[in-house]
């Protein structure tokens, strides 16, 4: 068993297949947990494609379910605030326990594809938001991050990762399925689908939509508070959402910060013309038998 997880310099996480998704393998080594995981009806879920705002969002929720007390949310990381699921990458570092030791209520947070939920969320009639980002900076957003992250696979070069991303061959798979498997689910299941780029056109918006489906009720100048305090600005200064306090082994934050530029429309930086054509080929091809729209200008 693991003690911790012990990367030395320049070396990467392995990845294995589950149902054909890739994951970090000590995430494979423990699969048929994660899959019997037990949600409890109160338990609320976030869930996103990696790097489609995540962190973001997972603010804006404490920020309403502590009616806008920026110290409770201070109280710690995000990443202990909030049990992700399905990660491990060693034996203190699991999710899943995490989660089975956090009394309810609990918000907790997955990257997993609808078809790899654990079963008992959508049993329980568990409340999930989901985030969806379009695909062109979800996909710059990921290489920066791979990058930066040692408890992922080293992403290549910028070439060869848009290629692997297209094809779904990163951890959590294809963005394409993950975005109309989560849309497609929505009708059926509490699912409130939100887009990074609403939550940048108008964010106070979209932070009273997640309220209001979380059935609270907060003033406007509360409202007011909670926009400020999630603004990319803000979270990039805060050291209990922006990461500094994984070691720097694990995250880098001098090859990339984690609270990188919060945009819409980067991926004009790092696409050249021939990639975006050929993107925009494949894109139409993978998204024709779906209603799901995206932004990626604002
Ligand atoms: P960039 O790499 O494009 O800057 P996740 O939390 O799912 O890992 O997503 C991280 C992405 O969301 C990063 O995108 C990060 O900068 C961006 N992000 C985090 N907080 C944000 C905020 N308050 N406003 C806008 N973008 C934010």
């Amino acid at each position: 068993e693991m003690k911790s997880l012990n990367l030395k310099r320049n070396e990467r996480m392995d990845v294995d297949y589950i149902k054909g998704i890739l994951q970090p393998t000590p995430t494979c080594a423990i699969w048929d947990k994660i899959w019997n995981f037990q949600a409890k009806s109160d338990d609320l879920l976030i869930s996103t494609y990696p790097k489609a705002g995540t962190t973001w969002t997972q603010e804006i929720v404490d920020m309403i379910q502590n009616d806008g007390n920026i110290e409770k949310c201070k109280r710690a990381p995000t990443h202990l605030r909030f049990p992700f699921i399905e990660w491990r990458i060693s034996s203190k570092d699991c999710g899943l326990d995490q989660a089975n030791a956090m009394p309810s209520p609990r918000t907790l947070k997955t990257h997993l594809p609808i078809q790899l939920l654990p079963p008992s969320f959508l049993e329980k009639g568990c409340k999930i938001i989901y985030v969806a980002r379009n695909a062109k900076d979800n996909l710059v957003s990921y290489y920066h991050f791979q990058k930066m992250n040692a408890a992922l696979p080293d992403p290549g070069t910028w070439k060869e990762y848009f290629e692997d991303f297209l094809d779904g061959k990163v951890c959590w798979g294809s963005w394409y399925d993950h975005v109309k498997g989560w849309w497609d689910a929505k009708d059926k299941y509490p699912i409130l689908y939100l887009f990074y780029e609403d939550m940048k056109k108008h964010p106070k918006c979209e932070i009273r939509k997640i309220m209001e489906f979380m059935g609270k009720n907060l003033d406007e100048d509360v409202l007011d508070k909670i926009m400020h305090h999630t603004s990319f600005d803000i979270m990039k200064k805060n050291p209990m959402a922006n990461y500094t306090t994984i070691s720097e082994e694990i995250m880098d934050q001098s090859v990339s910060p984690f609270m990188r530029k919060g945009a819409v429309g980067d991926w004009k930086n790092h696409f050249t013309v021939a990639q975006n054509e050929r993107f925009d080929e494949d894109y139409k091809k993978k998204m024709m038998n779906t209603s799901l729209t995206f932004c990626s200008n604002l």
